[in-house]
C-alpha cells in the first residue's frame, strides 16, 4: 500500500533539526513522539484544577483554519490554545473568503498580515498542510488536524497515548483496527505511530473493498474474518465507515457491514479479556459498532477526547518552542 510522500520528510524539522510543524507521523523521530507523550502527562492534570490555563503561550495568536467539518479535534484545539493562553481565530471555509475564490495560500498571506503565530489546518484536499508549512517555512508553525485521506496526526497521538494511559506499554499491545481502513487518515496515522513506538502486532479487519491486500506493506496482517482478526486482541479500534469518501458501492449496505463487521459484544467476546475499544469519532451506532459496546466498560472513547485536549497543548507549546507549563 503506497503512502503519500510530497518530498519532503524532513519538512516538520527547521534548519537546527528541532521539530517545528507537525504534518504527518510519518517521518516523525521517535525520541519527538515520545516527548510530545511524555508532555502531554504534565499538561493532563490541568483540566482537573478550578483554573484551567497556564500562562505559556501568552501573547501568541494561533488560527483553527478549518476547511472541513470537525467536532472534536476543531474544539480541543481551540481550548488548548485558549488553556495555553494564547489568542484564538476561528477560520471556517463556509465563512471565509475562499467561498469567493480566494485561495488557500492568499488566505494565510492575508491571516501572517495580523502577525498570526501559527495554523492549524483541516482540508479535504491531501498535502495541503505540508503546502502550507513548505509556504510559511519557520515563519508560523502549522499542526495538520487533517489532510484528506492523508494523515491526522494529533488523531493518533492522542491514540497511543490513551493506550499507553490506559492498556500498558505499546510494545505489549496486540492491536486490531476494523472497518473502513481504506479511506482512513485516522488509520494510517495510527499504524505509523503504533509501528514506531514498537507494537508487535498490528491487523486491519475488513471487507475485502475496504482493506485491500497492499494494507500489509505497512507492515500489518490483512484480516478479512473476525474470527480471524479478533482473538487476543488488547486493543480494538473501530473506524468510522466514511460514507463522505465512497466514491463507488464498495457495500452491499450499511446492515451488511454490521452483521459482518461491526463491533458487536458477541464479537468484542473474541479478543483479549478487557480488551480496550476505541473510536475516533464521530461514531455511526449501528453500523461499525454497537451502541451498546461505545457505552460498555471496555469502551475508553471519551477517555481518548480527554487525552486529545492535553496532547494538543502538549503539541502546541513544543512547536512554539515551550517544552512544559509555568504555573
Ligand atoms: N476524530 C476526529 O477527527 O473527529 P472530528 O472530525 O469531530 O474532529
Amino acid at each position: 500500500m503506497s503512502t503519500l510522500h510530497f518530498g519532503d520528510g524532513n519538512l516538520q524539522y527547521d534548519g537546527q533539526g528541532r521539530l517545528r510543524h507537525l504534518l504527518s507521523i510519518e517521518g516523525l523521530r521517535e525520541r519527538d513522539l515520545l516527548q510530545i507523550l511524555d508532555t502531554t502527562e504534565s499538561f493532563l492534570s490541568i483540566a482537573q484544577r478550578t483554573v484551567k490555563k497556564t500562562p505559556t503561550l501568552r501573547g501568541r495568536t494561533l488560527v483553527n483554519l478549518f476547511f472541513e467539518n470537525s467536532t472534536r479535534t476543531r474544539s480541543t484545539f481551540e481550548l488548548a490554545a485558549k488553556r495555553l493562553s494564547a489568542d484564538v481565530l476561528n477560520i471556517s471555509a463556509s465563512q471565509s473568503s475562499t467561498t469567493k475564490g480566494e485561495s488557500l495560500l492568499d488566505t494565510v498571506d492575508n491571516l501572517m498580515a495580523m502577525q498570526v503565530d501559527g495554523f492549524i489546518v483541516r482540508h479535504p484536499e491531501a498535502g495541503a498542510a505540508h503546502l502550507l508549512a513548505r509556504h510559511l517555512g519557520e515563519r508560523a508553525l502549522v499542526v495538520n488536524a487533517g489532510d484528506g485521506q492523508h494523515a491526522h496526526p494529533t488523531q493518533a497521538l492522542l491514540d497511543v497515548f490513551t493506550i499507553r494511559r490506559l492498556a500498558g506499554p505499546v510494545e505489549q499491545q496486540v492491536v486490531c483496527i476494523l472497518g473502513d481502513v481504506l479511506h482512513s487518515r485516522v488509520a494510517r496515522a495510527l499504524i505509523h505511530a503504533l509501528s514506531i513506538l514498537g507494537c508487535p502486532e498490528i491487523r486491519v479487519l475488513g471487507p475485502r473493498t475496504l482493506v485491500p491486500p497492499e494494507f500489509a506493506s505497512l507492515g500489518v496482517q490483512v484480516h478479512h474474518d473476525p474470527r480471524h482478526a479478533l482473538p487476543g486482541a488488547s486493543i480494538v479500534y473501530a473506524l468510522r465507515l466514511q460514507r463522505e469518501r465512497m466514491e463507488s458501492h464498495r457495500l452491499p449496505s450499511l446492515d451488511e457491514f454490521h452483521r459482518r463487521f461491526g463491533l458487536t459484544p458477541e464479537r468484542l467476546a473474541l479478543a483479549a479479556p478487557g480488551a480496550l475499544v476505541l473510536h475516533p469519532g464521530p461514531i455511526n451506532r449501528g453500523v461499525e459498532i454497537a451502541s451498546t459496546v461505545v457505552d460498555g466498560p471496555q469502551s475508553v472513547v471519551l477517555a481518548q477526547v480527554e487525552h486529545g485536549l492535553a496532547v494538543r497543548m502538549a503539541v502546541l507549546s513544543l512547536l512554539a518552542g515551550v517544552p512544559g507549563h509555568e504555573d
